[in-house]
C-alpha cells in the first residue's frame, strides 16, 4: 500500500493534464459561396462536390475522426442542406440497398455517419468570411482549443493531415496551423507566414499576412487548410474587423494572437489539392482515382489516350 501512494499524484497530474490539451471538437466552416465553382454550386453546396464518389466533406469529416475528434460542428448557410442530409440515415436508400443485398454499398452509406448527438449545425447567415464563419462556432466550442478544417483543401498523405497538427500540438499546446510552400507568384491567394525559428518540421510564427502581394509577401509559406486553434480566438474574431476583400478574415484574428502562447506552423507531410479551384479540383480526382484498384488502370488508358492529342 506505502509503495503506491508517491505514484497516484503523479499519475493523476498526467491525466488533468492530457485532458485540457486534447482536441476533442472540430469546426467545418462550409457557409462559403463557391462562387469559382458556379454554376455547380447555384444550389449544390462546394463542400459536396465528389473526388471520385465521395464529397469533399466527407474527406474532411473522416480524417477529423481519424485525429481523434468527437464532436462535429458545420457552420452552414444558404443552399446548404445536402450537407445536413449527407450526414443523416437515409431509411428508404437503406432499406432499398437491404432489399437488393448491396452489402458494400450498404455499408458505403452507413459509414458516413458520425455518431447520434456528436453533429452539430448551425448558421452563419451571411458569408462574412472564414473568420465570420469561425466565430458563429464560438457558443458550441465553448472554452477549449478546437481543429478548423477546410473542405476544399484536400490531403494525400501517409498520416492524416489533421493528425499531424494534433502531434504538433501535445508538444507545444499553443495555436498550431499547417503550412506548406506556395510559389511565390501565389501568395495573393493565401494566409503567409513571417517566419521565425525553426525547428524540424515546426516554424515559430512572427506574423501573418493575408493574400499578400508576391513583392510584399514576408515569405512563400502559406497557411492551408488547417487549424487548430485556443479558445481566445473568438475574443479577437467578435471585434468583426473586416480585412482583405472587406471579409471579417480568420488571418487577421490569429495574427493578434501571436506573441501571448506560442504559435506554430507544421510543415505537414504529403500532397494537398486546393479543390476550390477547378484544376486543384481536377487533379485531386485524377490522383484520388489512380489510387483506386479499381479505376487505376482505366485511368492510365484515357491519359495516355488523351496525352496523344
Ligand atoms: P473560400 O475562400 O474558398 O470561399 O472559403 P468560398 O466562398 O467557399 O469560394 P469562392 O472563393 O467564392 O469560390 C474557404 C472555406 O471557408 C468557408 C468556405 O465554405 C470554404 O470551406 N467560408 C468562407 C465560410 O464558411 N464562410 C464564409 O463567409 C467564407
Amino acid at each position: 500500500m506505502a509503495e503506491k501512494w508517491p505514484w497516484r499524484p503523479i499519475v493523476v497530474l498526467e491525466e488533468s493534464n492530457f485532458m485540457t490539451k486534447r482536441i476533442r471538437k472540430a469546426v467545418f466552416p462550409v457557409g462559403g459561396l463557391g462562387t469559382r465553382f458556379l454554376p455547380a454550386t447555384k444550389a449544390m453546396p462546394k463542400e459536396m462536390l465528389p473526388v471520385v464518389d465521395k464529397p469533399l466533406i466527407q474527406y474532411a469529416v473522416e480524417e477529423a475522426a481519424a485525429a481523434g475528434i468527437e464532436e462535429f460542428i458545420f457552420v452552414t448557410g444558404r443552399a446548404k442542406q445536402a450537407i445536413e442530409d449527407h450526414f443523416d440515415v437515409s431509411f428508404e436508400l437503406e432499406h432499398m440497398l437491404k432489399e437488393r443485398g448491396s452489402d458494400a454499398r450498404l455499408k458505403d452509406v452507413r459509414d458516413v455517419l458520425p455518431a447520434s448527438g456528436r453533429v452539430a449545425y448551425t448558421r452563419q447567415g451571411e458569408a462574412l468570411g472564414l473568420g465570420h464563419a469561425v466565430l458563429c462556432a464560438r457558443e458550441l466550442v465553448g472554452d477549449e482549443p478546437f481543429a478548423v478544417l477546410l473542405a476544399d483543401d484536400l490531403f494525400l498523405s501517409e498520416k492524416p493531415c489533421l493528425q499531424q497538427l494534433v502531434e504538433a500540438h501535445d508538444r507545444t499546446d499553443g495555436n498550431v496551423v499547417a503550412v506548406m510552400d506556395v510559389p511565390r507568384e501565389q501568395t495573393d491567394r493565401y494566409g503567409i507566414l513571417d517566419v521565425g525559428t525553426e525547428e524540424g518540421d515546426m516554424v515559430e510564427v512572427k506574423g501573418l499576412v493575408e493574400k499578400p502581394s508576391p513583392e510584399e509577401a514576408p515569405s512563400n509559406l502559406s497557411i492551408i487548410g488547417r487549424y487548430i486553434l485556443r479558445p481566445e480566438i473568438f475574443e479577437f474574431l467578435a471585434e468583426r474587423r473586416t480585412g482583405a476583400g472587406g471579409e471579417i478574415q480568420l488571418t487577421d484574428a490569429m495574427a493578434r494572437m501571436i506573441g501571448d502562447k506560442p504559435f506554430h506552423g507544421v510543415r505537414v507531410q504529403g500532397r494537398r489539392f486546393d479543390c476550390g479551384d477547378k484544376l486543384g479540383f481536377f487533379e485531386a480526382n485524377l490522383a484520388f482515382a489512380l489510387r483506386r484498384d479499381d479505376m487505376a488502370e482505366g485511368v492510365r488508358r484515357i491519359l495516355k489516350d488523351y496525352a496523344g492529342s
